[in-house]
């Protein structure tokens, strides 16, 4: 098992569009596995690949209270949605943002699971959120770009100042 690092925005590798996996092998489980892992080690309630810097067609995500409810998305896509609700959420891309944006209410999902079976799941309240954020990710979009043009300037720069001040901090200590 190993944590992996996590892109920060803006970061342009968010931007990659992910790639659909053509195997799912034992090098693809295994990222899963550490994908879970690095969610779980950061609080996080989802993480897509392209947040790690692989940009293949992978979320693991886990909304339930004890941490047990773990979700492998491989190839995810929404079939359907209906509904719009205001959505605040955060992004372990974006640390210490949250921000209301709008979603789907409701969704359709078709999926392949970490044994290549597919699967179909409808879903609705912070689930049904957290799969639209994640597979936004695999699509190279970050939450913050739903925002005004005003608002996501002012995120861009907060976070590249906080980004340098936590450099300047590791070399400092180094
Ligand atoms: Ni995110």
């Amino acid at each position: 098992m190993a944590l992996l690092p996590i892109l920060r925005f803006p970061d342009s590798r968010l931007r990659t569009k992910a790639a659909p996996v053509d195997v799912i092998d034992e090098g693809i489980r295994q990222l899963v596995r550490d994908m879970a892992e690095t969610m779980y080690a950061a609080s996080g309630i989802g993480l897509a690949a392209t947040q790690v810097n692989i940009h293949k067609r992978i979320a693991v995500i886990d909304v339930s209270e004890d941490r047990k409810g773990l979700l492998a998305l491989i190839n995810a896509q929404i079939i359907e949605r209906a509904g719009e609700c205001d959505s605040e959420e955060g992004c372990l891309s974006v640390p210490g943002v949250r921000e209301t944006i709008r979603r789907a209410e409701w969704i359709k999902l078709r999926a392949l699971d970490m044994n290549a079976k597919p699967f179909e799941l409808e879903a609705d309240g912070l689930l049904a959120i957290c799969i639209q954020h994640e597979l936004d990710h695999l699509d190279g979009k970050v939450f913050v770009e739903y925002l005004s043009r005003l608002k996501l300037n002012r995120i861009k720069t907060r976070l590249i100042k906080q980004a340098q001040e936590d450099k300047d901090k590791d070399t400092a200590i180094a």
